[in-house]
């Protein structure tokens, strides 16, 4: 019999080879396809690093101008899908709504289930880009009782995803270029991290040859956990908790290293980084810029700031190596641009489609087998079955 070896949350299994993103958790470095994140998050721009994620090299003019034309010529969604939006509650969570408004997406699109040819797959990939930032700017406008539109297909992708969401009924949309400057930004951070859970998931669901849309819903309901993508709401949360508590830092300090307490420092710690996470340094350097700009003062920044300090000066999280990670500062930067809290991790996910649209893709294109961990059984030995008289 093959010995099987545990290694539960895989901290030290490697479950594919991969030439997208390279991560060293010691030193704090990130790069996307060989570039830095620092310099793409300054230099580049989302649909830019969505073709280099995707496709392995910077796009030239010619090729990124075709790239967006092909997407917008799949950015309209069926009709039908406005029902289902609309069946939704106001109060349920867009997560939950942008998950399945994902996986509705391949009743509508049976061609974009079984994509096995690179032609395929890249007509399922502009469908994806085109389409995804539609559902989300719907499931927003729903919950604000705003009529659905389409976008705008004279303005750039990140511009139009604005719009979409913001555009208000017989109201000139004026665009603010600090707030669009932000989300380019924020969006390229998120774009892509390796075997994360989400992208991890979408890589094993993808490996039984289910479709690229039914791959990535799964890594959307993955990533909702607050000890994932969805910390990005958790953090603001509580960063609002401590405000409405007095902005008593301490307290959360004393209760964070609280054992018997299951209070975490949301937004601190990762598997990965036993370092600043250069994602945060980039993202709290912007929010401040960004508050700055639109004139916005924020409580909340101010206790952020606090709470770091404390937990970087403190023994208990510089022994754990616990540093802020990316999701610490970007809800500051989405409150102050008017995204409601339950709509960050929404706006993750828009950032990491290309990542998991990447990784799906090598995946295939690999042709690695299909995903199935093995397991140390621990249960019953052989028992015999009694009659439920007998039980
Ligand atoms: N606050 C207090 N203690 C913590 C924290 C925290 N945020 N994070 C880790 N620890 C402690 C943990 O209790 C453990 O202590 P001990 O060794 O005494 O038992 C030690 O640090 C190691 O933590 P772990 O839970 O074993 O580490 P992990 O790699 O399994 O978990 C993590 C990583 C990100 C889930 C965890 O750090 C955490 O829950 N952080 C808060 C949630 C969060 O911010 N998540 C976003 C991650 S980055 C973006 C993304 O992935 O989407």
């Amino acid at each position: 019999d093959s010995v099987i070896t545990l290694d539960p949350g895989y901290k030290n299994t490697g479950s594919c080879q991969s030439a997208i993103t390279f991560l060293d958790g010691e030193k704090g470095i990130l790069r996307y396809r060989g570039y830095s994140i620092e310099e793409l998050a300054e230099k580049a721009d989302f649909l830019e690093v969505a073709f280099l994620l995707i496709f392995g090299e910077l796009p030239t003019k010619a090729q990124l101008a075709k790239f967006h034309s092909d997407i917008k010529a799949q950015s309209v969604v069926d009709e039908d899908i406005r029902k289902i939006v609309d069946a939704f509650p106001k109060s349920a969570h867009p997560m939950g709504v942008i998950a399945s408004l994902t996986s509705a997406l391949t009743a509508f699109n049976p061609s974009s289930v079984n994509v096995d040819s690179e032609e395929d797959m890249y007509k399922a990939i502009c469908k994806i880009l085109g389409k995804f930032p539609v559902l989300v700017a719907w499931t927003f406008r729903k919950k604000n009782g705003l009529p659905l539109d389409y976008g705008d297909k004279n303005l750039g992708y990140v511009e139009n995803i604005l719009k979409m969401m913001f555009k208000q009924p017989n109201e000139d949309y004026k665009m603010n270029p600090i707030v669009l400057n932000a989300l380019d930004k924020l969006l390229i951070l998120h774009a892509d991290h390796e075997q994360n859970c989400s992208t991890s998931t979408v890589r094993i669901a993808g490996s039984s040859h289910v479709g690229l849309f039914a791959s990535l819903s799964t890594g959307i309901s993955a990533l909702w956990g607050p000890l994932h993508g969805g910390a990005n709401q958790a953090v603001l949360e509580m960063l609002e908790g401590i405000n409405a508590d007095g902005g008593d830092t301490d307290k959360y300090m004393s209760k964070a290293k609280d054992k018997e307490d299951p209070f975490r420092l949301m937004g601190f710690g990762h598997r990965v980084y036993k370092n600043f996470d250069p994602r945060a340094k980039i993202i709290k350097k912007a929010a401040d810029e960004v508050l700055n700009d639109l004139g916005v003062e924020d409580k909340i920044l101010e206790i952020a700031k606090a709470l770091e300090k404390e937990a970087l000066q403190d023994p208990y999280f510089v022994d754990r190596k616990l540093y802020p990670n990316v999701d610490f500062y970007s809800g500051i930067i989405y409150r102050a641009m008017g995204i409601p809290t339950d709509m960050f991790t929404v706006m993750f996910a828009l950032g990491r489609l290309p990542g998991w649209i990447a990784q799906w893709r090598e995946m295939r294109l690999n042709k690695e087998p299909i995903g199935r961990p093995r397991q140390v059984y621990i249960g019953e030995t052989l028992r015999s079955f009694k009659t439920i008289e007998k039980r």
